[in-house]
C-alpha cells in the first residue's frame, strides 16, 4: 500500500474544478497522494492524512447556494443507486454542502440514504439552567446528531466514507467500534451491499449499538480486549494484509471526517450563517473536533467566514488522555501557517493545515499508562477510550479554534443527560458530557455567561435504555439490584444524584386507584 508521494502542484492555468489529494498534517513531511489511493496513514511518516483541496477561486461555493438547495425537487435514490439524483444530493443534510469537500470524481456515485437532516434546536430553559444568561444574549442550542438515520452523528461521516470505498472499489468495510460506527458502518454496508464486519470490546457495548449491528447483518466480532485492541487489530488487517482487502472506517479514515465536517455547516445554517461564540463537543476517538476545526479553518480560507468560534472538547474523567496531554502535559500545536496567512489572494485557495507538536511526549505518555495499565472505564461507553487515534488533528483543532479541555465525571454525566432528556428529545450519556462540559466552564468563568454555545448532542436516547432505565428505576437492568451507589460523589457541579428520577409507579388495576396515582382528582 505504500507509495513515492507525489510532486506537490505548481498549477500554471487556473482549473475549472477543485483539485483533490490526501496530504501528510506532519509539517516536516507534507507528503501527498492520490485521492484514490486507500491509505490509513501517511506511508512516508506515518502520521495522519487529511483531505486537502486547491479551490479555484472561480468555484468557491455560497451560503445562497445552500440555502437554495432546500428547493430542489426530482426523485430521490437512497444508497446502493449509482445514480444520484441531485434532489437525493440536496436532500441529504452533508451532500448539500458536497462543494466543500468535493473529493468524489463523480457526484452520481455518491453514497447516501438522507443522513444530516438534524437540527438545531434553542434550549432555552436549559442555558439558564447552566448558567447562561439568556437576558444579556446568552443562548444554549443543542445539535441533535441523534436524528441521523442510525441515530448518532457517525452517518454524516459514514456516508462520506462509503462514496470514497465505492470510488475506490471496496468490496468488504470494516470498523473498531463503542457502538455507534458499528451501527451506522452494518446500515450504510447492508444498503450499499457490501460486506460489513465490526469488532467490539467485550461487553462494552451499549445494547442499543449492538443490536443494529446485528440486525443490519454485519458479521459481528466480539474480541476480548477494549476498543484500542479491536481497533490496533482491524487496522492491522486493513494496513498490512491487501490480500484481505478490507477497507478501514474508522475516524482515522480522513474521508470520513470530510462528512462531519457537515454538522458543523449545519451549526452556521441553524444560526443564519452566524458563528456561535463556542461549540462544545465530547471528545472520545477525536474525530468530531477534528473534522469542525478543519472545515472552519476552511471556510475562513475561501472567505466564506470571519469567525471562528471557540471549541471545548469535554471528555469523560475516566477517559481523559486528551485532557491528560493537553492540560497537564502542555503539549500543543504549531501550525505551518497561521491562520491570517492560509487566505490568500492567488486564483487558487489552497490551504495547508499542517503542523507539528511534541510526538515524543505523546509517545512517553502512552508508554507510561501502559505500564501502570490505565485503561479507560466510563458509562460514557462511546467515549471509553485509551488512545485517540485523531490527536495530532485534535490539537490542531484546539490551537485553530482557541479551544479547551476538561472532563466531567460519570454522576455529572449522567445527571446532565437526564437534564436533557427532561428538555425535550433526550441523547446518550456520552453526548451529555457535552452540556455537563459547558456547565462546568460557565462556572469557571470560560464561557461567559452572555455567550452563544452550541452543544453537540452526538446521539440518541435509545442507543443506551439501560442505563436510562437504571437512573430512573434504581435497579440495574441487569442484576436487578440496585444501581445506585450510597454516598457516590456527587458531579463537578453540585446536583443531587437522581434528583431527575421518575420511576415508574406500581398501581392494582382499579380505576380509582390508578386515578389515585395520576394525580387527577375526577370528583
Ligand atoms: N459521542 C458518541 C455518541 C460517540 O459514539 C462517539 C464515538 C463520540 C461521542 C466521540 O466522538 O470519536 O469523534 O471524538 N464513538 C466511536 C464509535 C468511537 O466507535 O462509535 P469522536
Amino acid at each position: 500500500m505504500t507509495s513515492a508521494p507525489l510532486a506537490s502542484s505548481a498549477a500554471t492555468k487556473v482549473p475549472t474544478r477543485p483539485r483533490a489529494f490526501q496530504r501528510c498534517v506532519n509539517a516536516a513531511c507534507r507528503a501527498e497522494y492520490p485521492v484514490d489511493q486507500v491509505l490509513i496513514s501517511c506511508p512516508n511518516c506515518h502520521e495522519l492524512l487529511d483531505v486537502a483541496y486547491e479551490w479555484p477561486r472561480a468555484s468557491i461555493p455560497t451560503f445562497d447556494l445552500f440555502d437554495q438547495r432546500s428547493l430542489t425537487r426530482g426523485t430521490r435514490h437512497a444508497a446502493g443507486s449509482m445514480h444520484a439524483t441531485d434532489s437525493a444530493l440536496d436532500f441529504s443534510g452533508v451532500w448539500r454542502f458536497r462543494d466543500l469537500f468535493p473529493f468524489f470524481r463523480d457526484p452520481r456515485q455518491i453514497v447516501t440514504i438522507g443522513e444530516g437532516r438534524t437540527n438545531l434546536q434553542h434550549a432555552e430553559p436549559l442555558g439558564r439552567t447552566v448558567g447562561l444568561d439568556t437576558a444579556s444574549g446568552g443562548a444554549l442550542y443543542l445539535q441533535y446528531e441523534g436524528f441521523n438515520p442510525s441515530g448518532s452523528f457517525k452517518d454524516n461521516g459514514m456516508s462520506a466514507g462509503f462514496t470514497h470505498a465505492r470510488m475506490v472499489g471496496a468490496r468488504r468495510v470494516a470498523c473498531a467500534s463503542t457502538g455507534n460506527t458499528s451501527a451506522s458502518l452494518a446500515m450504510y454496508a447492508s444498503l450499499a451491499g457490501v460486506q460489513a464486519y465490526v469488532f467490539i470490546g467485550d461487553g462494552r457495548i451499549a445494547f442499543g449499538k449492538l443490536s443494529q449491528a446485528l440486525e443490519y447483518g454485519a458479521i459481528t466480532l466480539q474480541v476480548a480486549g477494549d476498543f484500542d485492541a479491536c481497533l490496533a487489530r482491524v487496522r492491522e488487517i486493513a494496513e498490512t494484509m491487501p490480500q484481505a482487502g478490507v477497507y478501514l472506517m474508522n475516524s482515522v479514515n480522513p474521508f470520513r471526517l470530510e462528512g462531519q465536517k457537515s454538522i458543523m455547516l449545519r451549526v452556521l445554517e441553524g444560526l443564519d450563517w452566524q458563528a456561535p461564540d463556542w461549540i462544545v463537543v465530547p471528545g472520545g476517538n477525536l474525530g468530531n473536533c477534528s473534522a469542525f476545526a478543519k472545515v472552519f479553518l476552511e471556510l475562513h480560507a475561501l472567505g466564506l467566514i470571519n469567525k471562528i468560534p471557540r471549541l471545548a472538547v469535554i471528555q469523560a474523567k475516566g477517559s481523559r488522555t486528551l485532557d491528560r496531554i493537553v492540560n497537564d502535559l502542555g503539549v500543543s500545536w504549531t501550525p505551518r501557517h497561521e491562520l491570517a496567512s492560509l487566505r490568500t489572494s492567488g486564483p487558487v485557495v489552497a490551504p495547508d493545515l499542517s503542523g507539528t507538536y511534541d510526538i515524543a511526549r505523546v509517545k512517553a505518555e502512552y508508554a507510561r499508562m501502559d505500564a501502570a495499565n490505565e485503561r479507560a472505564k466510563t458509562v460514557a461507553t462511546a467515549i471509553e477510550i485509551n488512545r485517540p487515534v485523531n490527536l495530532s488533528k485534535a490539537l490542531r483543532a484546539l490551537h485553530a479554534m482557541n479551544g479547551v479541555v476538561r472532563s466531567v465525571d460519570d454522576h455529572c454525566i449522567i445527571e446532565h443527560k437526564a437534564l436533557v432528556g427532561r428538555m425535550g428529545f433526550g441523547c446518550e450519556p456520552a453526548s451529555a458530557a457535552s452540556v455537563a462540559g459547558a456547565r462546568v466552564l460557565i462556572k469557571e468563568g470560560v464561557i461567559r455567561p452572555h455567550e452563544t454555545v452550541a452543544c453537540i448532542l452526538t446521539g440518541h436516547v435509545l442507543k443506551d435504555p439501560d442505563c436510562t432505565v437504571e437512573y430512573h428505576t434504581g435497579v440495574s437492568s441487569k442484576s436487578g439490584k440496585s444501581a445506585r451507589v450510597p454516598g457516590a460523589p456527587r458531579g463537578d457541579v453540585h446536583i443531587p444524584l437522581g434528583c431527575l428520577a421518575n420511576r415508574p409507579i406500581p398501581v392494582i388495576d382499579d380505576l380509582h386507584a390508578i386515578l389515585r396515582a395520576m394525580g387527577v382528582d375526577a370528583g
